[in-house]
């Protein structure tokens, strides 16, 4: 498989590329990997767990990926060094190309100076013509694009420019950058590569109904948004237990802390809306009703990449009874993020092999707001995903 991170040197991104190249090398078991479970064997034949690694950053363009997986690593020590010793020149060699920064909000002016397109002055078609071309030096047909930058506000969509294709072609050229955003050029970029594009943010990315039709007209499939992979698992994977025995749920506090990056960008405002809409919208979709819900991402500055998620939960049962239920999860965002950005190149390889295109519902497993589909339960997204594959084997 050819990976173009989107935001190459971040924890995530760096993690995967570690973890790949470990497996490869067959210096680690596959452990983590949902593709490499029973139900889906045979999945090799399509995507192979080789790797080669590219991407789009905007910060530190003359280091290598080492350098970047080296300071993440410095702070956080999330698995064996050693590990990344081993792998070390594979890392080196992989150097990012220079990405847009537009209108990501004040969250990622915190890691310091930016290297972006448009503050080279390039034109709205121009950052296109730039991100489209570095992605086609890099394609071939095991290429998959994944978004693991850094989350964007939330964008307001604009009827003119957003609802189709020839109304984006027209914003580019018409240089209407305050409609535009970084994860929608990018995703633009790979949809016209005809290169298969997963976005694990809660940014816009290809969900733009002007990029779902490109996406169709090209034969390309997409998934998305934001990777499912800690209280938001947790919860939706616990919320239909209270379903089928008929409990109801009257409140659901989740507070979280994070530490790192994202949780810096994520103490911005702007940057947090996106994320908490994403994971606030679950509980509804599970139930069919809205318990009383909180839910706070606060930025922990100690914790670096350490996700700590406190949930209590207020439900009532037979006779009118109220009772409690409290979980912890103290998760290592980037360990379980890593794998299921694999899975998600997998699949959507899978897919595109299959001839498939469009919005990959059945993937929604991996989302927490899966697009085109309201299926959030955890256990029936799983049946979903193997049901697809069986049926598309
Ligand atoms: N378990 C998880 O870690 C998890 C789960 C779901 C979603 N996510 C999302 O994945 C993304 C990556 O998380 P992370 O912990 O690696 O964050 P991070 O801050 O370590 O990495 C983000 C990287 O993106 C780069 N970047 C920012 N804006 C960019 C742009 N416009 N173009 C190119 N590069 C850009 C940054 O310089 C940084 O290197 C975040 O959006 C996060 O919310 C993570």
């Amino acid at each position: 498989m050819k990976l173009w991170l989107i935001g190459t040197y971040g924890i995530v991104s760096t993690t995967t590329a570690v973890g790949g190249k470990a497996i490869e090398r067959e210096i680690v078991d596959k452990r983590g990997l949902v593709s490499e479970l029973p139900q889906f064997e045979g999945i090799n034949d399509f995507a192979k767990l080789t790797f080669e690694f590219g991407g789009h950053e905007i910060r530190d363009l003359d280091k290598s990926l080492y350098y970047a997986a080296k300071f993440h690593w410095e702070k956080n020590r999330h698995f064996d060094n050693d590990i990344m010793e081993r792998v070390r020149e594979d890392l080196e060699k992989i150097k990012a190309k220079k990405g847009t920064a537009l209108n990501c909000g004040t969250g990622i002016e915190e890691f310091g100076k930016i290297e972006s397109l448009e503050k080279d002055g390039l034109s709205l078609r121009e950052i296109a013509n730039r991100l489209e071309e570095d992605m086609r030096k890099f394609k071939d047909d095991e290429t998959v694009v994944i978004n693991l930058a850094s989350t964007e506000p939330v964008v307001k969509i604009n009827s003119k420019y957003h609802e189709s294709i020839e109304g984006f072609e027209e914003m580019l050229d018409e240089d209407k950058k305050e409609y535009a955003n970084a994860s929608m050029l990018y995703a633009y970029a790979a949809i016209k590569n005809k290169i298969p594009y997963g976005n694990f943010t809660p940014s816009v990315g290809s969900s733009l109904p002007a990029l779902k039709q490109l996406a169709i007209e090209n034969g390309v499939p997409h998934a998305g948004n934001d990777g499912k992979t800690g209280e938001t698992l947790v919860k939706t994977t616990l919320a239909p237990m209270f379903l089928y025995r008929n409990l109801e749920i009257i409140g659901w506090m989740s507070y979280n802390i994070l530490g790192d990056f994202d949780g810096k960008v994520l103490s911005h405002k702007e940057n947090k809306e996106s994320k908490v809409i994403s994971k606030d919208s679950v509980l509804e979709k599970i139930l069919g009703y809205s318990p009383y819900s909180i839910t706070e991402i606060e930025y922990f500055p100690s914790l670096i990449d350490n996700k700590t998620a406190f949930d209590f939960i207020h439900f009532k049962g037979f006779l009118g009874t109220k009772m409690k239920f409290y979980f912890v999860w103290d998760g290592i965002d980037a360990i379980v993020a890593a794998p299921i950005v694999i899975d998600i190149a997998r699949f959507l390889l899978f897919a595109k092999k299959k001839g498939l295109c469009g919005v990959i519902k059945e993937m929604a497993f991996f989302f927490k707001s899966p697009m085109e589909s309201n299926v959030i339960n955890t256990h029936e997204q799983f049946q979903m995903l193997v049901n697809w594959f069986k049926n598309n084997l």
